[in-house]
């Protein structure tokens, strides 16, 4: 039953994940435009029944999936079984470091959490140090646990090679994409200069 529960809340946060993803990749086409899509679906996801149901489905993700790797300490083999662990310790870190930051500019410094909120952190002094690989392994732990997710549910369909094909391609699907997001907010292709009003609000994420 709780797996049944984790899966379901997963699918939710996955549809929302999807197109947050892709809001970070319309970036390449300029800073505008990721604040044009975010304001845009921000009208589906800030409605505050999704939003609650959104934030709810990430307090039981967390919960539920510490839970199992506790459970089942001890007892994993293989490099996926393990990957699937650690990757979902990291997204449980992650995601509650990530909300709590965003909920904090928004609600207790009041600042609009867009693209310069995540840029600053990659973009002033040497804080890039520690924003770089938190965000990079936010993406790949994301791709690493659902392709470890799949591989275990499609084992039937898909023989032991197959799967663990699937997930290594996830994983590699994951690195790439998240290299691309974090190299256009750290002003690979264009320049990304902050705002003074991020200058320190930005930085508390
Ligand atoms: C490079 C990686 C990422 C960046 C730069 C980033 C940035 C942001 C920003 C700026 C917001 C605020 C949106 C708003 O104000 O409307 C946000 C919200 C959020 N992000 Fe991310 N994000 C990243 C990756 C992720 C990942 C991998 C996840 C999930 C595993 C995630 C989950 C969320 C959630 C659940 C919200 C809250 C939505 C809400 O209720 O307002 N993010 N992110």
């Amino acid at each position: 039953m709780l797996h049944k529960l984790h899966r379901l809340s997963a699918s939710l946060i996955s549809l929302y994940i999807l197109f947050h993803l892709l809001n970070h990749l319309t970036a390449l086409a300029g800073i505008q435009a990721h604040i044009d899509y975010m304001r845009a679906y921000r009208l589906l996801y800030r409605f505050p029944p999704v939003e609650t149901l959104l934030l709810a489905c990430v307090l039981f993700q967390t919960g539920s999936g510490l839970y199992f790797v506790w459970a089942r300490r001890g007892r994993r083999q293989g490099f996926f079984d393990h990957a699937q662990a650690w990757s979902g310790l990291y997204l449980a870190f992650f995601l509650l470091f990530h909300l709590s930051a965003v909920l904090y500019g928004r609600w207790g410094q009041g600042v609009d959490t867009n693209f310069y909120f995540a840029a600053a952190g990659l973009n002033l002094g040497n804080y890039f140090l520690f924003f770089m690989p938190y965000y990079f392994l936010s993406i790949v732990a994301y791709f690493t646990h659902i392709g470890c997710g799949l591989r275990w549910l499609l084992q039937t369909r898909l023989g032991p090679r197959g799967c663990d094909r699937l997930a290594g391609g996830m994983m590699a699907v994951g690195a790439l994409l998240s290299g691309i997001i974090i190299a256009t907010f750290s002003g690979a292709w264009y320049l990304v200069s902050i705002p003074s009003a991020y200058q320190f609000a930005g930085l508390a994420r």
